[in-house]
């Protein structure tokens, strides 16, 4: 257990997709002292009981100053933060504040994996384990892999099953494994993640409630909606093929929604990682596919009435 050396946990982009699933879970923790780092010319709103500090992240001496005092340093910063590189002055500031741990933005891929590290849209991720694990000796880190967030994924047709039409895109004929987490429970994983240091010190940390094939979801799929979907077909190797082409004319969003729907699907192990999960090991129980697929089916038809 953390034993009280981990007690001051700062959130930063806790207003974020990912982030405000994550502040809860450390919330109800009444072993944790939580505060969040925002933007100063952020419009996020949190609630008032939450010590929130603003910061210009460009003036290096008030980050340092706000850092200063906390012992792990979350980060879930997305978009634009991670495009410019923030947390390049993220960990130099944690560094300087000595903070002892440092969790950055990942939660997906794992991006040690040679398919992960080769695409480019994971360049300032990349960069960020390479400074972390330069200075582990200072500050600790925990990268973690969670795979593709099954909750958001399936109910925003992200991963290609289109729940409102009935109808998906299978990859490479749906037959490779993918792990995933439902987002909903990622807060708890990382809270798990802090409790057992002995564990997730200078580590990537995998978390995964389910691994199947996206066969296997279509199967679920067509049984809860009681429906024959319609099914195209695609490659993964023409997927990163047009990301790659893409992003060469700088057509980045469609790059990345491409070279994260080929890394998902292909199988070769950037997102599928079953056998290397540490659910068991933090206590946190898994999620069937099945009760994974049913509940996406019966949100979704909810909020169709
Ligand atoms: N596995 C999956 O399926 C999956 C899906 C989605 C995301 N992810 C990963 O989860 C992480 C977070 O993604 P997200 O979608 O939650 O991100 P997001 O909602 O786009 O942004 C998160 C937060 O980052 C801060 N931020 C945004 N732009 C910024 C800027 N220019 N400068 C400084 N801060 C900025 C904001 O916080 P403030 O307004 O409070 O400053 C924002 O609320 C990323 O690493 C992403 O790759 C994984």
């Amino acid at each position: 257990m953390s034993g009280g050396r981990y007690k001051n946990v700062l959130l930063i982009g806790a207003s974020g997709n990912v982030g405000k699933n994550i502040l809860p879970d450390l919330l109800a923790d009444p072993d944790f002292k939580v505060s969040i780092l925002s933007r100063t010319d952020s419009s996020a709103i949190f609630p008032s009981n939450i010590n929130i500090i603003q910061v210009n992240y460009s003036d290096k001496s008030a980050l340092v100053q706000a850092l200063t005092g906390q012992d792990v340093v979350i980060s879930a910063v997305g978009g634009e933060a991670l495009m410019k590189y923030l947390e390049k002055v993220l960990i130099e500031a944690a560094l300087e504040a000595g903070v002892k741990w440092f969790i950055p933005s990942e939660y997906g891929f794992d991006l040690d994996h040679s398919s992960a590290s080769s695409i480019p849209i994971n360049i300032h991720q990349l960069e960020s384990i390479k400074l972390l694990r330069q200075h582990e000796s200072r500050i600790a880190h925990t990268f973690i892999s969670t795979g593709a967030f099954l909750d958001r994924g399936l109910d925003s047709g992200f991963l290609c099953f289109d729940l409102v039409n009935h109808s998906a895109t299978l990859y490479d004929e749906g037959k490779h494994l993918v792990s995933g987490t439902l987002l909903k429970n990622l807060g708890k994983a990382i809270v798990a993640i802090l409790h057992h240091p002995e564990l997730t010190l200078n580590k990537r940390i995998y978390i995964a409630d389910a691994t199947f094939t996206q066969q296997e979801v279509l199967v679920l799929l067509e049984k809860y909606t009681s429906t024959k979907w319609t099914v195209k077909h695609t490659t993964t190797e023409e997927t990163l093929k047009q990301g790659q082409e893409e992003w060469t004319r700088g057509n980045f969003l469609d790059a990345y929604i491409a070279f994260i729907l080929g890394l998902i699907y292909n199988g070769e192990g950037a997102c599928d990682f079953e056998d290397k999960t540490h659910n068991k090991a933090l206590g946190l129980e898994r999620v069937s596919l099945e009760q994974i697929v049913n509940e996406a089916v019966q949100r979704v038809e909810a909020a169709a009435h």
